[in-house]
């Protein structure tokens, strides 16, 4: 079986970490480009990943690199170039200039691998996704944005906090998109099977699912710029799951019309939102539907209209992306 490759857009805090997972996880050859001004720090990171090999004991051809060639033929493209947040901003502040940054990067990718799956990292996540599939032209099931893991990664950590559990007997489910008004589900999060309304009391399931809300502003108040190792994990889940055909549900940002009522009826025009999703070698091969109940609902409306916000305001900055 042929190794797979993987490469990786922006060789920043996010790319050069998911590099990191990947290696580790030893998910197949590693190209890590960014633009030309930053080649040097995109090869210089790549030989001093590689260099670990040895050691972490992984055998990954690792490329750093400014040029679309290296990256021809990726298996996974994972696009993590853009601006990141920095303290007082918004995730949606740095709309303007990631639009221009993802469309051309994924024009490129486009023309150089063309049947790869892309999974967008850049802010606003939402917004991104559609940029990537416009300027793209790939079909829907092979573009997915990277959010939902992340933002289920910090729920199930701070209610690990508080039950003092470990993390991995933790299942969770979020809903929506990367934003504030994101959606976690307290009915369909459990401990080893257990509810988890039958562990914890209201308010304290009420205020880790606020800090995982507003996990991401509380990192960059912080350190001053935006979170990396756990965004780069939830990538690198996602990168693993399709790689390895695993057909794992994860929350991601993918293509709903009908689904959760995104809108329906409307061939064509639906929006990359946060859902859970069977994730394989097609990319995403199936939404999972659930049945929310009326306040669920409500907030799923509330976040899908956020994300349809987000999406106009792309598509009046590019009319090209409409
Ligand atoms: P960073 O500033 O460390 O790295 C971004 C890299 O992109 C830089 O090396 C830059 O040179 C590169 N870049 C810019 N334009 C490019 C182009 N046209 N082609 C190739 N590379 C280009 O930023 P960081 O922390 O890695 O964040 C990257 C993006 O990911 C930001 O937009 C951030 O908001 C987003 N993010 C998204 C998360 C999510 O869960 N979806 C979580 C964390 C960050
Ligand atoms: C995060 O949630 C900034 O989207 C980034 O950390």
């Amino acid at each position: 079986m042929s190794r797979a490759k993987i490469s990786v857009i922006g060789a920043g805090n996010v790319g050069a970490t998911c590099a990191h997972w990947a290696a580790a996880k030893e998910l197949g050859d590693i190209v890590l480009l960014d633009i030309p001004d930053r080649a040097g720090v995109a090869k210089g990171k790549a030989l001093d990943l590689a260099c670990c090999g040895p050691i972490e004991e992984f055998d990954c051809r690792i490329t750093g690199t400014s040029d679309y060639a290296d990256t021809a033929n990726s298996d996974v493209v994972i696009i993590t170039a853009g601006l990141p947040r920095k303290p007082g901003m918004s995730r949606d502040d740095l709309i303007q200039t990631n639009v221009k940054i993802v469309r051309e990067v994924a024009t490129q990718v486009a023309a150089h691998s063309p049947k790869a799956i892309l999974i967008v990292v850049s802010n606003p996540l939402d917004a991104m996704v559609y940029t990537a599939w416009k300027a793209s032209g790939f079909p829907t099931n092979r573009i997915l944005g990277q959010a939902g893991c992340l933002d289920v990664a910090r729920f199930r950590t701070f209610l690990g906090m508080e039950l003092g559990c470990s993390v991995e007997d933790i299942q969770a489910l979020l809903l929506g998109g990367h934003g504030d008004d994101m959606v976690p589900l307290p009915r369909f999060t459990s401990v080893h099977g257990i509810p988890i309304t039958m562990l914890l009391a209201k308010d304290k399931i009420d205020a880790c699912m606020q800090r995982a809300k507003v996990g991401g502003g509380e990192i960059v108040q912080l350190m001053g710029t935006s979170a990396y190792y756990a965004p780069a994990s939830g990538s690198i889940q996602m990168a693993e799951a399709i790689v390895k055909d695993k057909k794992r549900i994860l929350p991601c940002a993918a293509y709903c019309e009908d689904e959760f009522g995104v809108s329906p009826g409307q061939k064509g025009a639906g929006y990359f939102v946060g859902v859970p999703c069977v994730i394989g070698k097609g990319g995403m091969e199936r939404i999972v539907g659930l049945q929310l109940d009326a306040e669920e609902s409500r907030l799923m409306a509330e976040s899908v209209s956020h994300v349809k916000d987000l999406v106009t305001t792309v598509r009046r900055i590019f009319p090209d992306l409409g």
